[in-house]
């Protein structure tokens, strides 16, 4: 189980998270859905130890990880722009980590992970020569293989869409259920949010506007914040579908 208890950030007098507290279970998928600039990705790089917190605890599985390094942690993130290395190849890439950490993937785990994310066909490309959706599936190789505790992905979705994007849903989905993986995927798409996750944390202005499950939230919106911003995008999106058929 991961907690997160009183967590609080500020950036000079600026107080970017306030008093966040939330927990999920080992193997569970949690959202966070917000604005632009309400710390969606200030909270991601807390957990994983990348940003430093003021006030508050980080928990998992019963131990203070509060000041462990980045490493120590063993979380690990997919950055919104993949972060790949374009001067190697996409095997290369994903054996990258590894060489630090040889053993950490048997060579059979390697060879799976690149079936399921069907990377087959695409090995000896350069990563310049690949399709947005493959670049992603490439960083979610990479950094699957390195078998981290908890995976962050900070807008793995969002370059993408239509038949791609429900593709990769449904791989994270699968290997979030065969690795027993826990995961914390930040999203502005209320839809995915709301599809594919166990929890849902909602902030607004570096606060918790509601954290619970899927049907909570859309069964008992906290505040007309949360009615708004989610249900209310969710309404134009259905509408705009209907009015697209008729
Ligand atoms: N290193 C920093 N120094 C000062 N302020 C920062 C720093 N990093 C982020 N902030 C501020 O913290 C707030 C939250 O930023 P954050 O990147 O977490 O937002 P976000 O929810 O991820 O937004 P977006 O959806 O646009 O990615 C913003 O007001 C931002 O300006
Ligand atoms: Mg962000």
């Amino acid at each position: 189980m991961l907690e997160i208890k009183n967590l609080r950030k500020s950036y000079d007098a600026n107080v970017i998270l306030d008093d966040i507290s939330l927990s999920i279970e080992n193997g569970e998928i949690l959202s966070i859905l917000g604005p632009s600039g309400c710390g969606k990705t200030t909270l991601l790089n807390s957990i994983l130890g990348l940003t430093s917190i003021n006030e508050g605890q980080i928990i998992y599985g019963g131990k203070d990880y509060t000041k462990y390094s980045m490493k120590k942690r063993g979380f690990n993130i997919v950055f919104q722009d993949y972060s790949l290395f374009a001067h190697i190849n996409v095997e290369k890439n994903i054996r990258y980590g590894l060489k630090n950490f040889p053993g950490l993937s048997t060579e059979e785990e390697i060879q799976e992970m690149i079936e399921l994310l069907d990377l087959k066909p695409h090995l000896q490309k350069r990563i310049d020569q690949l399709s947005g959706g493959q670049k992603q599936r490439v960083a979610l190789a990479r950094t699957l293989v390195m078998k981290p505790q908890i995976l962050l992905l900070d807008e793995p979705l969002s370059a993408l869409d239509g038949v791609i994007k429900e593709n990769i849903k449904a791989r994270i989905e699968q290997i979030a259920q065969q690795l027993n993986l826990t995961m914390i995927i930040v999203t502005h798409d209320p839809e995915e949010a709301l599809t594919m996750s166990d929890k849902v944390l909602i902030l607004n202005e570096g606060k918790i506007a509601q954290f619970g499950s899927p049907q909570d939230i859309i069964e008992r919106p906290a505040d007309q914040f949360v009615e708004k911003f989610i249900l209310n995008q969710l309404i134009i999106k259905k509408e705009k579908i209907l009015t697209l058929f008729g």
